[in-house]
Parts: C-alpha cells; structure tokens; sequence
C-alpha cells in the first residue's frame, strides 16, 4: 500500500481501532476457533479491544498463523492483519549454538550466513517478526541470559548485532526474512549481582561508552523494531523512559520504527514503584513513546480515558499507529496477509540439509578448547582404544538450549550419535554414570508436576547401578570422555544461578573416575560461563560446547578426532570463582593496581582468597597447531590519523588453523580513567601447516574516540599501547603517540 494510503486508513480507524492497534496478546487469546475466548477477564481487555489487537506473540507454523490471521480478517472492519511476531533467537526448526557460543567464533560473516537461514525458516514457518538479535552486554555469569548475548564486549557485540540483523532481514523483500527486533533496550545486562530482573544503575558514560554501541549496530543495520528492557535506567524503568527511549532513541540515533514493550512491561512500571496505577503506567510509557504495550492492559483500558481526560494528545497514539501500519505495509501485509507462508513451503524448507551442513559448521567454529593436556587431543578415529562417554549429556539430545522454543529435541543429533559415526561399536562405550542434577524441584516454577519431577530424578538403586556400570566401563577404557553440564532450565530467562560449577551430584561423580588415572576429556555444555577452577586441575582436556544446536554431537566429535581444529574465543570471561564477579577484560586500573609501583602486599586492589584474574580470560582459546606470534611492528611511533600494526605468525605445526588476531589498545592517560585494554580489531585468518603470516592492522583516529571528562566523543592526544595476541591476556605490546 502507498504510504499516503496509509495516513487515509489510520484516519478512518475509530480510537478503540486505533488503539487495537498498539496491543499484542499472546497465543491462548486466538483460541482458532473464535476469537473470543481465552483468559482476556484475567487482563480485563474488552471484546472490542481484543478484536482489534494488532500484533500475536510467539505463534508460529504456517498452519495455525494462517488459521488465526483468516478467522481475524473476517470479523474485522478495518481489515489490518495481524503481525505475528516471535522468540526466534538462535534458530527456529534448525537450531544454531546460543549467541554465547556464536560470540566464541569471532566470525561475524559466518553468523550473517546462519541468521539468514533462521529469517528463511521462520518466514515459511509465519512469522514476521522476531525478537532477536538480543544484544545486551554481560560482565556477571550468575545471570541466565548470558546463553543469549554475544558476551562481554561492545565492539563484538556491535559486529555481530550488525550480522544478525542484516541475515534476518536481508531477503525481507524476497518474502524469504523477518523483522528484526533488537533487545533488550537497554543495558539489561547489568542487573545487579546478576539477579534477574534486578536494578541497572550506571554512569551515562558507562551506558554510552559499554552497553549502547551493540543497539546501535542494530539500529544502523536497519532492525525494524526495538524492545524496551525491564530494567531500570538512572530510577526509571526504560519502559517509561523518555531519557532512553525519546532522546536517545529516537532524536539521537532517528529511529523511526516500531518500540515493543517487554513481557508486561508497561503494568510492571506499577511494581517499579513509578506508577501508581494502569493508566498512569500507560500514560508514562505513551510520553516515552513506547507503541506496543505486550501482554498487558494499560494500553487497552486506559489510552482512551487518558485521552478524554485530555492528559495525552491523540497524536501520539496516531503517530504510534502509524509506525505500527508502516511496518506492517513494509512486509507486504496488506497484499498478503500470509506473507507467502504455507504448510508446502514450511515442508521444504525447514531443517533442510544444507540448513543442517551450516548449524554444523557453525557449532564446531563455537566449541573453544580450553585445555589440552599433553596434546591428548585430537584423538584417533582409528586407533584401537577404548572410549567410555559417560555423564548425563552423553545420550542426550537436549542440546538445544532453552530459548530454542521452536526447535525440537528429536531433530538434534546427540554426542554419543556423533561418536557412533567415528568409532567402531567395540571401542565406543555409553554410560549415564550419574543424574543431571541433585534435585529437580526447581522445575516446578515451569509447570513441572510434583510425578513429573520425580520421574526425572533416579532411584538410590539406579543410582548405584549407573555408578557401578561407569566405575566397571571406566576400568577398561583407555580414554574417559565426560559429558557434563547444567540443565537446560539453569540458565536462560529468570535463571539466575550463585553458584555456577558444574552440579555437585556430577562433581562428585567425576571424582570417582579420575583416580583411575584414565585419559580425561571435559565436554562442557552450558548456557554461560562454569566456574571449572575444579576441572581445569584434573581434567586432561576441556572442551566448551556451549548448548551447540541441533548438529552439536556432528561438531563435537568432528573437534575430538581432529576433523576440524578448535578455533573458538570465549566472548566472555570464565571466572575462577564466583566471588570475582562481575568479571571483565576491559577493566580500569584503580588507584592501587594489583602490579604497583607505589604499593605492594596488602595494599593493592586484590583478593585475600582469589586471583584477581579469570580462570580463561576474554578472547581466550586453545587449537590443535602450534602458533608462535612475533615481530610486532608500528608504522610509526606517532600517530595523527592512522596507523599500521603488524605482526608475524608462524605455524610450526602440520595442521592447518584457523587464528583470531586480536588488536587492542590502552590510552595511558585520559580525562577520565581508561580500560587497561579495549578490542579494537580482530582477524580470523587461515594459517597453512608450517606456514607463517603477516597480519596487519590499520587503526585510525576515529576508533581512538571516547567520552571524555566533557562527554564529548573524541580522542585526546597523548601516549597509547597496542597490544597483538590470541587472546586478551598473551599479547606483545608497542607504544605510540596520538599527536
Ligand atoms: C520475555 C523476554 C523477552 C521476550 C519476551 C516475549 O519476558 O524478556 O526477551 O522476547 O518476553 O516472549
């Protein structure tokens, strides 16, 4: 439609049209039959409202969107069709490793690739909208929803926000992508002590310089819709934010699209404590310009006595109803309400194999080899030893993770499936040797009955004969392959945790192997960061896997017998304990650094009981070659507008890899304190088996830039160090001038 036709249509809708327009209510209010049953009496939503309602959450499959957008159509007057949006985070039928896992591959063109399939598979599947990339930085693995950020740094995270975004929405005109809807605005991440939910209070610098750059890669990159965080920012919640959502957003940055509320967002500003009812929570969030209240009553019930009373101008609900309409036009809804899905297209197109030939690739890139023992691997495919796979996620095919909601267990292929496919039947044996987890009450916070929680823990008996079984398979086993990990409802949304070491019931279970003196391998399967202080002491070797995605036993066995050499780099810090935390690489050098020159023993910024450094810091990662970095080299030792750093890398090992370069820099002194290091560039290049390399890197003023003591974006002249390693901590270093 013509977007002049569009201005007519908003302007032939009646208010209760108008702000139908701005509610989104999730699936069980579109019972398929008749539009009007559901829990509505629990939102207290009007008939004529949820007649109305302009968008439906977390519906998908091409059958029952077309169904419900049909039976709406016919009873509407203005004949809007629905949007039906969705949590599609890292895939939807094939399921791609967490965003933690894609932060580790360091390959930003790779995710692009991956996220234009997910757009493909969700379009067929009907959906037009999906509530990914979440972009939101993390420094606190005690926080759930670390499984779904890219990690701890914003030039990262800005890279891939970019990437996602672009190969969701890429093919949006070839009716093979979706919309992009960025989250979580903003700085959700930083929820105090990693409690869900929690308080976020930081210094505009700190908002500006850390946590905004990731949504402004989204933004930039085009997303067509942002998503406001439940969080707070400076004492008021985003949701009603003008600060964040108004001047930031919108005049600052021009962003002119769609701004979605969280989960009840709008209502929550009542147990914020800033509102003190639904219509003053409406009205706050309305100034704000947030449009689509979800799954609330504010927007419903009170937009329209607000409007009577005279506190809000029916502009601001039009100009609300506008973006919703030129979103909708944008997709092509108006001429075709399905947007070319079906059950046909659906058939062909998800899970495809070259669908699965990429989720493969892709887990593989993510796994990151954090310890390797004496070279224990890659192991030999065909060397007759015995391998025992023991743990709760050896035959196991919950390696999706939790936020894969239209994913399924049954299409993922398990570890032990992706061992099968290497060794002989006699040297592969499969153990459970031990439950998940001690207890799985916790479950009964997602609906689990008390018969289905016991169900899922083992006997005293069973447990006794799995340990047995282990203990007897394990004596005859050359190698010990241990599959650990927590459970898939540990982390993810509201899954907050305290202590993040493996489960103790596994701990303990581990114990009773490794005095048999075996070879010993760790498989990790998290959705954040483990403390493995434990592991990494008596572990040979450690492999993080993350939640690999529907492939994730192909990758992982490709990774055990060398088919692909590990080239993964944590995007996150993994603490030596938990007390460090938050953790991060970038951190400032405090008054009292840890290597002082002015003050020694006590008196410097340290632990009593801890290093001060993580068990594996940012940018870490081991491969099966031998890379030997030398020869920095700075063009020159002053710099005004640009400078080339360059370093040699020799592989002297006969297997080719696959290394991240990492540049960063230090600005030694500055009108405000500076990060001890900050990523600045990174290359994944290819090195030939004996071959050796120069990467070089051209750094320019612009990324020198900062928000300095005034808040102004620029570079201050003066003495720098960059730094060129594998990692954030193993670097050479070379200082310059910035004239
Ligand atoms: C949830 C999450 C958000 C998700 C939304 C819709 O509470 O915070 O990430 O997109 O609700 O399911």
């Amino acid at each position: 439609m013509k977007e002049e036709k569009l201005q007519e249509l908003l302007h032939s809708l009646t208010w209760t049209e108008k702000v139908g327009q701005l509610v989104q209510l999730s699936g069980e209010f579109f019972n398929t039959s008749a539009l009007t049953v559901g829990p509505q009496q629990k939102l207290g939503i009007s008939d004529e409202i949820l007649s109305n309602v302009g968008s439906v959450l977390n519906v998908a499959g091409a059958a029952k969107t077309k169904e419900i957008q049909q039976t709406y159509l016919e009873k509407s007057r203005h004949q809007i069709p629905l949007l039906f949006m969705a949590d599609i985070i890292y895939g939807y039928r094939t399921v791609f490793p967490i965003p933690l896992g894609l932060g580790a591959s360091w390959n930003p063109d790779l995710i692009e690739e991956a996220y234009t399939i997910i757009g493909k598979e969700s379009q067929a599947g009907g959906a037009h909208v999906t509530f990914a990339p979440m972009v939101d930085l993390v420094r606190d693995a005690r926080w759930g929803r670390c499984l779904e950020s890219t990690g701890e740094d914003s030039l990262l995270n800005a890279a891939y926000a970019s990437a996602m975004v672009n190969g969701l929405q890429k093919n949006l005109d070839k009716q093979e992508g979706i919309a992009s809807c960025v989250k979580h605005f903003a700085a959700y991440g930083a929820a105090e002590a990693g409690r869900e939910y929690n308080t976020v209070d930081m210094s505009e610098r700190r908002l500006r310089q850390d946590y905004l750059p990731s949504y402004k890669s989204a933004v930039d990159a085009g997303c067509k819709m942002v998503m406001t965080s439940f969080n707070t920012y400076d004492g008021v919640p985003v949701t009603g934010n003008e600060f964040i959502l108004k001047d930031i957003l919108r005049e600052e940055w021009g962003f002119d699209g769609v701004i979605i509320s969280d989960y009840a967002a709008v209502r929550e500003l009542i147990d914020h404590g800033i509102a003190k009812d639904n219509k003053e929570a409406a009205y706050l969030a309305m100034k704000a310009t947030n449009d689509i209240d979800m799954k609330s009553p504010c927007y419903a019930n009170e937009l329209q006595p607000l409007l009577k009373d005279g506190r809000i101008d029916g502009e601001l609900i039009n100009q609300a109803v506008l973006r919703v309409l030129k979103l909708k036009n944008e997709l092509g809804l108006f001429e075709d309400p399905y947007r070319g899905a079906s059950e046909a297209k659906e058939k062909e197109t998800l899970l495809k194999e070259d669908h699965r030939a990429l989720a493969k690739k892709v887990a593989a890139e993510s796994v990151v080899l954090l310890k390797n023992k004496n070279n224990l691997l890659p192991l030999n495919p065909q060397a007759d030893e015995k391998i025992l796979l023991v743990g709760p996620y050896g035959d196991n095919q919950e390696l999706i993770g939790l936020w894969a909601v239209h994913g399924q267990t049954s299409d993922t292929v398990s570890i032990k499936a992706g061992l099968e496919s290497y060794l002989k039947p006699e040297n592969l044996c499969v153990e459970k040797g031990c439950d998940m987890l001690e207890s799985y009450d916790f479950l009964g916070e997602f609906g689990a009955t008390k018969d289905m929680i016991d169900s899922l823990s083992l006997s005293d008996e069973e447990k006794k004969t799995y340990l047995e079984s282990a203990l007897a398979a394990a004596e005859k086993a050359d190698t010990i392959i241990f599959a650990m990990g927590e459970h898939t409802m540990q982390s993810g949304e509201a899954g907050s945790r305290t202590d993040i070491r493996l489960p103790q019931i596994q701990r303990e279970f581990m114990k009773q192997l490794i005095v048999l003196n075996k070879k010993t391998i760790l498989l990790s399967i998290s959705g954040r960061p483990l403390v493995l202080t434990e592991e990494a002491e008596t572990i040979d070797a450690i492999l993080q896997v993350w939640f690999p995605g529907t492939e994730g036993g192909h990758a992982i066995a490709d990774i055990l017998f060398g088919q692909t050499n590990p080239s993964g780099r944590l995007s996150m810090s993994f603490p030596y304990s938990v007390g460090q935390l938050p953790i991060y690489y970038n951190e400032f050098k405090t008054g009292r650094p840890l290597t002082s020159a002015t003050h020694s023993g006590r008196f410097v910024s340290k632990y009593l009981d801890s290093p001060n450094a993580p068990l594996f810091p940012f940018g870490y990662g081991l491969s099966y070659s031998d890379i030997h970095y030398s020869g920095l080299t700075l063009s020159d030792t002053k710099m005004s507008e640009e400078l080339t750093i360059s370093v040699q890398i020799e592989n002297t090992s006969n297997r080719a890899c696959l290394e991240t370069v990492q540049l960063y820099i230090q600005d030694v002194v500055g009108s405000v304190v500076r990060p001890i290091k900050e990523l600045k560039q990174f290359k994944k290049v290819q090195i030939a088996e004996h071959a050796t390399v120069t990467v070089a890197f051209t750094l320019t003023r612009e990324e020198l830039k900062f928000y300095t003591c005034s808040m102004n974006y620029e570079a201050e002249n003066g003495t720098f160090i960059a730094f060129v390693g594998p990692n954030s901590t193993d670097t050479q270093e070379a200082a310059f001038e910035l004239v």
